[in-house]
């Protein structure tokens, strides 16, 4: 992470003229699905910006639509999702949604890649974990059969895969879970890509190798700008690893602003209720989220007002017919809060 907090995921601030583009700006996404149970606004109204060397974390208890808002930066979602009118997704200025799929063939790996949840959604089972990196070398770096080999072997051993030239001909099965996330890792990063979300990329890992994983990536940001999107569970690897954070809560971001700042000043109830739960939040150990009390949010066909109202302790009558937009927080430009009654607390941690 850059020691800066100063580059946020702002895009409220007043003055534009003072704010460049940033290397990723999603703006008013919405990704709806169609269910027999009902409408789903997996991701709904977004707002969020990524600067070439800095890593956003995405936070938010399961099902608050973290994965959806990558596959949509991705653009792969499923056949079923329903990317909303008006939503926006500019990656270096380039309109995502009117890029043609051949370009987008190119884009991916090079501009913009992704550490998945799952390893085996990013590796074929039928090819060696070999062929599966000389192929991304090959096709997007231009590299022959055996420059391709040599770098795929060094990227096998940079993510810390044992008798790597061996591994070489294995094929995905044959690795434990935590050895196949690594080689996903090398295959996300095989190009250099601008822009990396790794979503939740070290949760099979044990807390050395994480630790080398979250290394290895920040040294990528160093040395190639890289910007990223981590998602995690981890708390503590959010305060230490990143430069702004976006919690997110039934498809919406609820707060969002740099690190330091958003964990020392926290203005939404649902952020506190995160850090609340669990006792030291800045020991940057594996401290995963916690189970918020309540009941999870309704987001099929959601009723009117605040998500977050049946668990807050601070509603009103007012949260449950309203719902609050995200808005700038007073003297703290880079900072916003959804929330009708922000807490005013210092120093909460
Ligand atoms: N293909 C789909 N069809 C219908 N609903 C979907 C689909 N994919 C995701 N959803 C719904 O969208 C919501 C957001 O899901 P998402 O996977 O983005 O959550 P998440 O924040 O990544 O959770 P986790 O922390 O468990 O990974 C969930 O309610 C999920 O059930
Ligand atoms: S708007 Fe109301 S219910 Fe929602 S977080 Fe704020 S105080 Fe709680
Ligand atoms: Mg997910």
């Amino acid at each position: 992470m850059s020691s800066s907090t100063e580059t946020a995921v702002h895009k409220e601030e007043s003055s534009p003229s003072a704010t460049p583009a940033g290397l990723l700006e999603v703006r008013n996404l919405g990704v709806w699905f169609d269910t027999p149970r009902g409408l789903v606004r997996a991701v709904d109204g977004v707002d969020l910006r990524v600067d070439a060397g800095q890593t956003l974390g995405l936070v938010g208890e399961s099902g608050s639509g973290k994965s959806v808002l990558s596959r949509a930066i991705m653009k792969i979602l499923a056949p079923s999702a329903r990317v909303q009118p008006g939503s926006e997704i500019l990656l270096n200025g380039v309109d995502l949604a009117t890029v043609s799929p051949k370009r987008n063939k190119h884009l991916w790996g090079v501009d913009l890649s992704m550490v998945f949840q799952d390893p085996m959604t990013s590796l074929t089972p039928v090819l060696t974990i070999g062929q599966q990196l000389t192929e991304t070398l090959r096709f997007h770096l231009g590299l022959d059969r055996r420059a391709a080999k040599a770098e795929a072997i060094r990227l096998l051993t940079l993510v810390g895969i044992p008798e790597s030239a061996r591994r070489f001909d294995e094929h995905p099965h044959h690795l434990s879970g935590g050895m196949r996330q690594r080689v996903t890792i090398a295959l996300a990063i095989a190009c250099s890509p601008k822009l990396l979300i790794a979503d939740e990329p070290t949760t099979a890992l044990d807390v050395t190798v994480q630790q080398q994983i979250l290394d290895l990536l920040h040294d990528l940001q160093e040395t190639a700008n890289m910007g990223m999107i981590l998602i995690t569970h981890d708390l503590g690897v959010v305060a230490g690893r990143t430069d702004s954070v976006a919690v997110m809560y039934a498809g919406k971001v609820v707060e969002k602003g740099p690190t330091r700042q958003l964990f020392s000043h926290m203005r939404h109830p649902y952020t506190r209720a995160l850090m609340d739960a669990i006792p030291r939040l800045m020991h940057p150990s594996h401290t995963h989220l916690p189970s918020i009390p309540g009941r999870p949010p309704t987001i099929i066909d959601p009723p009117p007002g605040c998500s977050f109202a049946p668990r807050c302790p601070s509603a009103q009558a007012r949260c449950h017919t309203e719902s609050p937009n995200l808005e700038i927080v007073p003297d703290s430009p880079e900072h916003a809060a959804a929330c009708f009654y922000p807490l005013g607390t210092k120093d909460v941690i």
